[in-house]
């Protein structure tokens, strides 16, 4: 008889996750090291990555910090080199990392030529060849790949929930996640034969204390009439890394309370 919560296992795995300290970032490392992952953070907040590896390791959880800045190209395939030479071998990874320049948010009227190409550049050119350089690396044993889209990567925003707020959806997220919805496509296609599998999960809102406005007209619009909370992210994490997904690539796994099923 199949075992079927063996398939969830992380155990003998090792899981790198970009933007690891962040706000889904920390439960996707959580996750896979409860299923027995060895995970290494790879971020640029120094502080926040070693004090979350001080708190897990004391779990009991096999966690390390490794200082990445997915955003510098030129080192990047050399970076991943010598993290799968230090790992041994990466059998996942997470790309959940959010750069995004200072003036992210700008209204469309508001936004730089320069800015516009510097957001491409950090989240749409650095996620995708962090999965060329992983997937070639990958290619020794296979592996999994997973990418964060969004919502807004697959419908177009609904401004009416930024009413009475001062927060907007900035044009450049439509572009980039967009990007990294198809590239996810592609990557399967490419390195299916490999044995890598490469999804993209579309999280909706996930809940961080945003203005109280935004919350009840975006509770309104849901199917499920609240925010996402990280773990519930995570859980799907846990899954594309796992071999109970052993079947699925070039997927595109929406995790929205419902709210592109409107
Ligand atoms: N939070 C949401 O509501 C939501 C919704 C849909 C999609 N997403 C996507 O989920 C992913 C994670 O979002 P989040 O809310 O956890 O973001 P976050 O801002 O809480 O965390 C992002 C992490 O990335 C790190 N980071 C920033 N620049 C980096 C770089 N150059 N190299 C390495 N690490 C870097 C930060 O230090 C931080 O720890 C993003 O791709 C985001 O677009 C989030």
């Amino acid at each position: 008889m199949m075992d079927y919560i063996k398939k969830f296992s992380l155990v003998g795995k090792s899981a790198v996750v970009t933007g690891g300290a962040g706000l889904v970032g920390k439960e996707v490392v959580i996750a896979l090291a409860q299923a027995g992952a060895h995970v290494l953070i790879a971020d640029v907040d120094k502080a926040k990555s070693e004090s979350l590896v001080v708190a897990l390791l004391k779990e009991g959880l096999n966690v390390e910090y490794y200082y990445l800045d997915l955003t510098d190209i030129k080192v990047l395939e050399n970076s991943i080199k010598s993290i799968d030479f230090h790992l041994g071998n990466i059998d996942i990874w997470v790309n959940s990392a959010y750069p995004r320049t200072k003036d992210w948010g700008a209204k469309v009227e508001d936004i730089l030529c320069e800015s516009w190409q510097k957001n491409i550049d950090i989240q749409l050119n650095s996620y995708s060849l962090a999965c060329k350089y992983t997937a070639e690396s990958m290619k020794k044993k296979g592996g999994s790949i997973i990418n964060f889209g969004s919502t807004y990567g697959v419908v177009g925003p609904d401004f009416t929930v930024y009413e009475n707020t001062e927060m907007t959806m900035p044009m450049a997220y439509a572009a980039i996640k967009g990007g990294i919805v198809n590239l996810g496509r592609y990557l399967a296609s490419y390195f299916g034969k490999y044995s890598i599998r490469v999804n993209t999960i579309c999280p909706g809102g996930v809940f961080d204390n945003q203005d109280k406005n935004f919350v009840k007209n975006y509770n309104k619009k849901t199917p499920l009439e609240r925010m996402a909370k990280a773990d519930e992210i995570a859980s799907v994490v846990l899954f594309l890394a796992s071999d109970a997904s052993s079947y699925v690539t070039g997927a595109t796994i929406m995790v929205d309370g419902g709210w592109t099923a409107i």
